[in-house]
């Protein structure tokens, strides 16, 4: 891996609303997503990994707005774990780039779209620059009412239940009173969203690596071979399909 290879992060996203040929049927109010597979699809192209990141960003922007022309009110996206940094240096920075590049272009047009973004994670460990982007954005789409988009950047499902714990541990009042689960719930990071309805995870692999351990529980679970940058508009409703299939019972008996 070459100094070129990660040199540019101008990734820009193309706006085109893409056609969907839609299915009746639910439609989930929260998509979870783990996006891999960027490096392989780099791979299988002899390209740097970059590239594949690269236009991992653009599947970001047409499944976003896919999803927000579905009525998909929540979508949850897992850009960066806290296993990734143990990346080489090189790519972890340029993926840093490319996330602060997102976020100063694309908050215009999230903003005229209506869309809200968030980001959830243990974001002390970015660069004062970055942490300032992120609040930035938030802020200026906070007053939105459209589909919120989440971008998970160094988050981890087993970090989000420890941060849980030790606020409310903090800030325990009446140590006798019961601790339910919709009171832990609400000092989790997703505290703002109901909990995903459907999970998908590109690129082959069937693990849930970490991402949102607490509020999976009872998720409808979606794997798919297709590498990231591939997934578009119709995969979606390849997803969206089976999860209208789906019966949810929570537990209970059919019926
Ligand atoms: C997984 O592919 C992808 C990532 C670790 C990063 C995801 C980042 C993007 C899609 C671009 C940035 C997105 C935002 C929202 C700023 P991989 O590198 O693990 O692929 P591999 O498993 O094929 O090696």
């Amino acid at each position: 891996m070459t100094a070129a290879h990660f040199s540019s992060a101008s990734a820009q996203i193309s706006l085109t609303s893409p056609s969907v040929e839609e299915h009746t049927g639910p439609v989930p109010a929260h998509i979870a997503i783990i996006m891999d597979g960027n490096g392989r699809w780099a791979a299988e192209r002899k390209l740097p990994r970059a590239a594949g990141h690269r236009k991992g960003v653009k599947t970001v922007r047409n499944i976003a707005q896919a999803c927000a022309s579905r009525g998909v009110q929540y979508l949850t996206l897992f850009a960066f774990s806290s296993e990734n940094w143990q990346r080489p240096a090189r790519e972890v920075s340029f993926l840093m780039r490319l996330f602060a590049g997102v976020l100063r272009r694309e908050i215009q047009e999230m903003n005229a779209q209506g869309m809200r973004l968030r980001v959830v994670g243990d974001l002390s460990r970015f660069d004062a620059h970055l942490q300032q982007l992120v609040q930035e954005a938030e802020d200026k789409t906070a007053h939105n009412s459209g589909m919120t988009l989440t971008i998970a950047a160094n988050y981890g499902g087993r970090w989000d239940i420890l941060q849980a714990a030790r606020h409310i541990a903090r800030n325990r009042v009446d140590e006798q009173a019961l601790l339910t689960e919709a009171d832990f719930a609400q000092h989790l990071a997703l505290a703002y969203a109901p909990e995903p309805d459907l999970f998908i995870r590109t690129g082959g692999e069937k693990r849930l690596s970490n991402f949102l351990l607490w509020q999976l529980a009872y998720t409808e679970l979606y794997f798919t071979d297709i590498f990231w940058p591939d997934f578009d508009a119709e995969a979606l409703e390849g997803a969206l399909a089976s999860y209208q299939q789906r019966e949810r019972r929570f537990g209970r008996l059919s019926g």
